[in-house]
């Protein structure tokens, strides 16, 4: 049987806690780690080998790009992350041009795997990657919302004492400050949620707002973030055909087109198999035109 192979790149703080959660979920045969920091992902390496006899074994090392030839999936965390009172967009120039350099590097390598980004802003970035690539969109997928969409289901699920794993509720849109909470599709068992405005709008703000909440106390966000690059890993390497928020191209999609959004999409073998068309209401269109208005314009800020 064909070995499952991962790598990550960049292995801070979210690429070792997504290593980590990999290893814990024994995902793959085989982990390469890679970081301009040759030490940081010896040290990783080295540090998750000892846990090997508490495991399945799974093959850890620190790598090079040539270690993405026969990768089934490429997880990019590389580049600069936010400080506190930064946004996601403050760190677009940056990463681009870190980007341009792994990219690059990756497909002297690699051709047929599935690129997963996580760098911020990383709707942006993923489109970058897509349109560098020439890979095909299904095959380069941004994390977009879905750690979004897990935060927004954890409050719905604190407020009400539900398990969040039965609060269906999407965020779409920019993972930044133009996304928006669907609520006029959100359910527990099918039922619509009776939430006053009030509590929407908290529950909305607290979800958006989440990550700055974190930068200010801890300096960086990783644990949530890693659960669910593991969840999107799962759905390609399991063949599951999961409906996952991911960043994808958008084609038409309540005629907007040419730039990567999260929205709900199937994620099997393939990546993204298709782009669910949801039904959204009129102000919800309204404001997934604004955030796809908002990340075009900077698109296009990068061309000059
Ligand atoms: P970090 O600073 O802890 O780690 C970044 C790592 O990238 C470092 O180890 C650094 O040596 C490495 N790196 C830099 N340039 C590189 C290059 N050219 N090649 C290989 N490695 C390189 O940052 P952290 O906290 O891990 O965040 C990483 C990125 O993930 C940031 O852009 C952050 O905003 C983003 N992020 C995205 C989330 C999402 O939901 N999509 C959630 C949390 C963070
Ligand atoms: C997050 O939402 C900073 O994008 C990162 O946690």
């Amino acid at each position: 049987m064909k070995k499952r192979k991962i790598v990550v790149i960049g292995v801070g703080a979210v690429g070792s806690t997504t290593a980590y959660t990999l290893l814990l979920r024994q995902r793959m045969d085989e982990l390469v780690l890679i970081d301009v920091n040759r030490d940081k992902a010896e040290g990783d390496a080295l540090d998750m080998n000892h846990g090997m006899p508490y495991l399945g074994r799974v093959k850890v090392w620190a790598g090079d790009y040539e270690d993405c030839k026969d990768a089934d999936i490429i997880i990019i965390t590389a580049g600069a992350a936010q400080k506190s009172g930064e946004t996601r967009i403050d760190l677009l120039k940056r990463n681009v041009a870190i980007f341009e350099d792994i990219v690059d590097h990756v497909l002297k390598y690699n051709d047929h795997g599935i690129l997963l980004i996580a760098s911020n802003p990383v709707d942006i970035m993923s489109y970058f990657t897509y349109k560098r690539s020439k890979w095909p969109a299904n095959r380069v997928i941004g994390s977009g919302t879905l750690l979004d969409s897990a935060r927004f289901r954890y409050l719905i699920g604190e407020h009400l004492n539900i398990d969040p794993r039965s609060v269906h509720a999407h965020i779409i849109g920019e993972h930044g400050d133009s996304e928006l909470p669907v609520w006029s599709l959100a359910n527990i068992a099918g039922s619509e949620l009776i939430l006053d405005e009030e509590t929407k709008q908290r529950i909305f703000e607290n979800t958006r707002d989440a990550a700055y909440q974190i930068i200010e106390k801890k300096g960086a966000t990783y644990y949530a973030i890693a659960l669910a690059l593991d969840r999107i890993c799962a759905a390609i390497l399991g063949d599951e055909g999961a409906v996952l928020n991911v960043s994808t191209l958008l084609e038409d999609y309540y005629g907007i087109s040419d730039v990567y959004l999260g929205v709900p999409c199937i994620v099997d073998r393939q990546g993204v198999r298709e782009v669910m068309h949801i039904d959204l209401n009129e102000e919800e269109q309204q404001l997934l035109h604004r955030s796809a208005d908002k990340l075009k314009e900077l698109i296009q800020s990068l061309k000059h």
